[in-house]
């Protein structure tokens, strides 16, 4: 996902968009440019391939400036910056425009170009300055210019521009995709993502879909698609910037692995009465007589996302005995659901931006069903969308692929589940009690399981060149199969199958042989029935998986003697109530898929992230 960073102030703009940039480096990019103005001239510096050849390319031609825009894009490594001697001959304007996101419908733009100029534009950023340099000849001021040319354009995009005849000023549009202003002491910032620009400033204004902001050292105005003044609130950003960092971590995804027993606190605090184990959640949005008169909840999600909606069933049904439809947010989007006004609709999402799921929560509303997000990013289109939220309070989760956004997901859901069994009177304060020190305790537990991380990384090396892998799951388990499969092969690229236990003998079991890794999830609560009777079937599926020479890891609880006697590898994680024991097995998985991603040299925080905020097919 490409990335936008502006700076307008007093000091030298060159290195803040560079720092910028550097923090932007996470969502993956194949080339990266800024251009700087000073009250005579701009100074442009582009590169393919990494930030450090645009480190190379201004050290040898240095630029002074106190105003510019930058980006990090996917442009096969062509020059991503519009180039503005190429544009001021096409346009004698001298338009520079940034990027992030993906137009959609660029070429139907194209028509409206003059016939001289349809050709010479080669990328999105050349397009869109050579659009707003057709409305600059006009006469009107860059953010009309902006406007104008911005308004037809379609798909998730942000943008910032400068041109030459008016030094000093940066316009930023939102075209779908986030864009947030920075504010600042006779300075002001404009990115595409807050990390970016947090060691800057904390004070932002998260722009909404079409507006347009013109930034100078003064202040910063922002206009809606009518040219309007709006008003729009500044958010104060605790996250701390070291979060947005590795901070002595090879890797964003093993600093966040780490991070969970922090992230986990961090969601749980200030929503749970310790003494009466009563759930308070304010942001919530929707009344507790709502909540008593729902039919039944629909949960959307994509990705991981998905796969806590599978374990917030168990959750709700189980706490709050409110059935529970799970869904995902590429096939609701195009469904004819089934649903109106007395179904809650539970949208889970990290960014808040994934299309799939955005488009989800309008057809819920449509249906007229309310939407509650489950959102780690307040300022985001699904989190503003809906009718409340549940924020997560991860902090930035910088690798792509979710680990403990993931796991504060589920600390979410618990607690949602246990508010909603409450208010309808399902769970009882003996039951309230008994499930706060479940969670309350989670985050102890997560710290011991990341003990693991030696024997993960040892064992990831039997899964380092493994043709494929088996992950088995049942119950509440059976999502956490998936995730640990996702997991394999998003980040490591292995062929990996997640799959419900007891479906190995509908097919499956057809694979089985001696170079098949399996990797089983055994653990039980013994004070849980189903969790009880499910455990006697995995115990007897590992021995017949043995037995077919399959070979075995097993994710099961301490001390479990009788799971050792099969398996080949034993994963023990600590002890739990059956519907946090995901939270707790969940971590010997993204460990090992880590170390295996490691193991075979690939690129572990830019997984090429095509699912969050640009449309799906
Ligand atoms: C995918 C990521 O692209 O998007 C997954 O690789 C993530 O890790 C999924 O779960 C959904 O993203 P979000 O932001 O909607 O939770």
């Amino acid at each position: 996902m490409s990335g936008i960073v502006g700076y307008v102030g007093r000091k030298q703009a060159g290195p803040i968009i560079l720092e910028g940039l550097r923090k932007l480096e996470y969502r993956g990019y194949d080339s990266a440019g800024l251009a700087v103005g000073s009250s005579r001239a701009f100074h442009v510096r582009q590169a393919a391939g990494t930030l450090r050849n645009l480190q190379a390319a201004v050290r040898l031609d240095p630029i002074q400036g106190t105003y510019g825009i930058g980006h990090t894009g996917w442009t096969s490594g062509r020059a991503n910056l519009a180039d503005p001697d190429r544009t001021s001959r096409a346009t004698h304007s001298g338009i520079i425009v940034a990027v992030a996101g993906k137009p959609s419908n660029l070429a139907a733009q194209r028509a409206k170009l003059p016939n001289a100029l349809r050709q010479s534009a080669r990328t999105d950023s050349e397009m869109l300055a050579l659009l707003v340099g057709s409305h600059l000849e006009n006469g009107v001021s860059l953010e009309e210019a902006v406007r104008r040319a911005t308004a037809g354009i379609r798909g998730s995009c942000a943008i910032a521009a400068i041109s030459k005849q008016e030094p000093g000023k940066i316009v930023a549009a939102r075209l779908g995709l986030a864009a947030m202003i920075g504010l600042g002491k006779n300075e002001n910032f404009v990115t595409s993502d807050v990390p970016a620009i947090l060691s800057r400033t904390r004070d932002m204004i998260q722009l909404e879909d079409r507006d347009i902001a013109v930034l100078t050292r003064r202040g910063v105005l922002v206009t809606d698609w009518e040219a309007r003044p709006v008003s729009r609130p500044v958010h104060h950003v605790l996250w701390d910037p070291l979060m947005a960092e590795k901070s002595g971590y090879k890797h964003f995804m093993l600093k966040e692995i780490f991070e969970q027993p922090r992230s986990i606190r961090e969601t749980v605090l200030g929503r749970l009465n310790e003494e009466s184990g009563k759930v308070v959640l304010d942001e919530l949005g929707v009344t507790p007589r709502e909540l008593r008169e729902i039919s039944h909840l629909t949960v959307i999600g994509s990705g991981s996302s998905w796969h806590a909606g599978l374990i917030a069933k168990a959750m709700i049904e189980q706490l709050a005995h409110v059935h529970v439809e799970v869904e995902y947010g590429s096939e609701f989007r195009y469904s004819d659901p089934a649903i109106d006004e007395r179904v809650l609709s539970l949208v889970i999402s990290q960014s808040g931006e994934t299309a799939d799921t955005l488009a989800s929560q309008e057809l819920a509303h449509e249906k007229g069903s309310k939407t509650i997000a489950i959102c780690n990013s307040v300022a985001s289109r699904i989190a503003h969308t809906a009718r409340g939220a549940i924020y997560t309070n991860a902090g930035p989760e910088m690798a792509a692929a979710s680990t403990k956004s993931f796991a504060s997901q589920l600390a979410a859901l618990y607690l949602f589940a246990m508010h909603l069994g409450q208010v309808r009177g399902q769970l009882t304060p003996a039951g309230s009690m008994r499930c706060a020190r479940g969670i309350l305790g989670l985050p102890g537990l997560v710290e011991t399981a990341l003990e693991l991380a030696g024997r993960c990384e040892r064992i990831a090396r039997q899964l380092a060149h493994a043709g494929r892998v088996l992950f088995l799951g049942r119950g509440v388990h059976y999502p956490i199969a998936l995730e640990g499969a996702r997991k394999l092969q998003e980040l490591a690229h292995i062929p990996a199958i997640g799959c419900a236990a007891g479906e190995m003998r509908h097919g499956p079991t057809a694979i089985i042989d001696a170079d098949l890794i399996v990797v089983v999830i055994a653990t039980v609560d013994p004070a849980h029935r189903s969790s009880q009777l499910r455990y006697e079937r995995i115990v007897a599926q590992v021995r017949e998986l043995a037995a077919r020479q399959a070979r075995v890891i097993c994710i099961a609880n301490q001390g479990d003697r009788r799971i050792s006697e099969y398996a080949h590898e034993v994963i023990p994680v600590p002890r739990t109530h059956e519907l946090l024991l995901p939270v707790v097995e969940l971590i010997p998985l993204q460990l090992l898929a880590y170390h295996v991603a490691v193991l075979r040299g690939l690129d572990i925080d830019q997984t090429l992230d095509v699912g969050r905020s640009v449309s799906s097919n």
